[in-house]
């Protein structure tokens, strides 16, 4: 059989079937591309609307807030006062009738307050009971290098650590917390963490509220995740709010002031403190201690790390609720989003008693600054890389990367080159602003500070004293204190030494 070869079908002109192709393919392409961009739009606008949260008006304020109760030291026989700690696991009912393992000081979640005077020596025996390595670092203090409880002074498990030290800075609102090297959030957020307030005799001559859990009041700011089962998820920003340990709080009170202590020991979310009715309160202390005046505010911002003291006035049978209004982290509406910005919390119901005793009213002044040596700054600059790195470089515990020289004052201006939010905790010393995201630093930021915010792009300049302790062989940090950024590397050390020193870094001691 022979095949005919099929007459040609007259083939349409090349350009125009191309053209038709291309037409076609181009609808498609369209069409695919309309739809997908659909679909993200919607799964953005999804993920977007979701990744903001609040419990506002959801609370009932059904339980009453716990106050960790105050250490009573006892008196060695060097007149030093002692302090007993002991790092444990526990179990605590974090939701009511919810059993959670936690872990706490000298209890199952947080620890006790501690409290000393300028011009005590203190002695902490500190007791790893964890199932794992730790340490026990005093935020904001002025101390040797070597009982700073950083990541060089570790202790094992089943053994004690025992720094002393001479307290010499202004009355202030500090606490405690762990710092092991990479593991500091795992620890925080488990619960350890407590505060550590000092006195002095200029600001206990003044007309404050300071009955520790009267008209005193601490309030210790954590977001967690929980599971079905009340147990702590690991998170980096939670949706629950807990105050000292208390989930849906309410307080009361019963005179006419009442100062509040605010520390936000949270993991990452930073807070922005104020009432739901919008009333007017006295900012009268920061970080470091109290300002030189009261400072009339409706808010508060707090980022981890941070404290604020604030003085509330109260009338018979009021009851607002202390609340964090969407925190200012300087980021674009997209990435703060994912940072918290735009969430809101009620925090604690305050209960204000049918009389009120009467408060005697604020002093006008309330601290003296000595005044930092601008002049005789030397510069230091450093910049925040990234998530984990400071000036390109990630933590490492056998690297000093700063060199300070005792009993100078230096300018550190530290600049967020990164586009999120981070903040800055320099260790032994409190600091003060020069400039701040480009001007002069806001009142609220006016007074001592060990941590400060700085959203992308900005830049801190504070001025900073390093006094008293020379040491080439143990490291202070300084690191961001959203407390994963701090465990992946973003931190550095630095010695301070005596001059002509070389810093002799050592490899961290282990106490056990
Ligand atoms: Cu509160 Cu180095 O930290
Ligand atoms: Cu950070």
């Amino acid at each position: 059989m022979t095949t005919t070869p099929m007459p040609a079908r007259p083939a349409p002109p090349a350009r125009s079937r191309r053209r038709r192709l291309l037409l076609g393919a181009l609808i498609g392409l369209l069409a695919l591309g309309l739809l997908g961009l659909l679909a993200t739009a919607g799964v953005l606008a999804i993920v977007y609307a979701r990744a903001s949260t609040s419990n506002v008006g959801q609370l009932g304020f059904t339980q009453p807030l716990k106050i960790p109760p105050l250490a009573e030291p006892r008196l060695d026989s060097d007149g030093r006062k002692v302090f007993d700690l002991r790092l444990q696991p526990g179990t605590s009912e974090l939701l009511p009738g919810k059993p959670a393992e936690t872990w706490g000081v000298n209890g199952a979640y947080l620890g006790p307050t501690l409290r000393a005077s300028r011009g005590d020596r203190v002695l902490l025996n500190v007791t790893n009971q964890l199932p794992e390595s730790s340490t026990l670092h005093w935020h904001g203090m002025h101390l040797p290098a070597r009982a700073d409880g950083n990541p060089h002074q570790l202790i094992d498990r089943g053994s004690t650590w025992s720094p002393t030290w001479t307290i010499d800075q202004p009355a202030a609102t500090l606490w405690y917390h762990p710092h092991p090297h990479g593991r500091t959030e795992h620890h925080i957020y488990r619960g350890v963490a407590g505060l550590f307030l000092l006195d002095d005799p200029e600001a206990s001559a003044l007309a404050l509220p300071r009955r520790h859990g009267v008209d005193d009041i601490p309030v210790i700011i954590q977001d967690k995740r929980f599971d079905a089962d009340g147990r702590l998820d690991r998170t980096t920003l939670g949706d629950d709010i807990l105050i000292n340990g208390t989930y849906d709080p309410h307080v009361e009170v019963a005179s006419q002031l009442v100062r509040f202590r605010l520390l936000n020991a949270s993991t990452e979310r930073s807070y922005n403190v104020g009432f739901d009715d919008g009333r007017a309160f006295e900012l009268i202390g920061t970080d470091g201690g109290l300002l030189e005046a009261p400072h009339r505010t409706t808010r508060v911002p707090l980022s981890p790390g941070e404290r604020a003291e604030i003085v509330v006035a109260f009338r018979p049978g009021d009851r607002p609720v202390l609340r964090s209004f969407e925190p200012d982290l300087g980021e674009n509406f997209f990435g703060g989003r994912f940072d918290g910005a735009d969430d809101t919390f009620d925090l604690l119901q305050v209960r204000a008693a049918a009389r009120l005793r009467p408060s005697p009213p604020l002093p006008a002044r309330l601290a003296r600054h000595a005044p930092l040596d601008q002049a005789a700054a030397t510069t230091r600059r450093l910049e925040i890389t990234g998530s984990d790195s400071i000036d390109g470089r990630t933590m490492d515990l056998g690297r000093i990367d700063q060199v300070v020289t005792v009993n100078t004052t230096e300018l550190w201006e530290v600049h967020n080159r990164t586009g999120s939010f981070h903040n800055f905790h320099v260790h032994d010393l409190q600091f003060k602003l020069v400039e701040y995201r480009g001007g002069a630093p806001p009142r609220y930021l006016a007074g001592w500070k060990d941590t400060i915010p700085i959203p992308p792009d900005q830049t801190a300049r504070f001025l900073a004293q390093f006094t008293d302790y020379a040491d080439p062989t143990a490291p202070y940090m300084f690191h961001c204190h959203l407390l994963r950024h701090e465990d992946r590397g973003l931190m550095g050390q630095f010695v301070v030494v005596r001059p002509g020193q070389e810093p002799q870094p050592r490899a961290p001691s282990h106490h056990g």
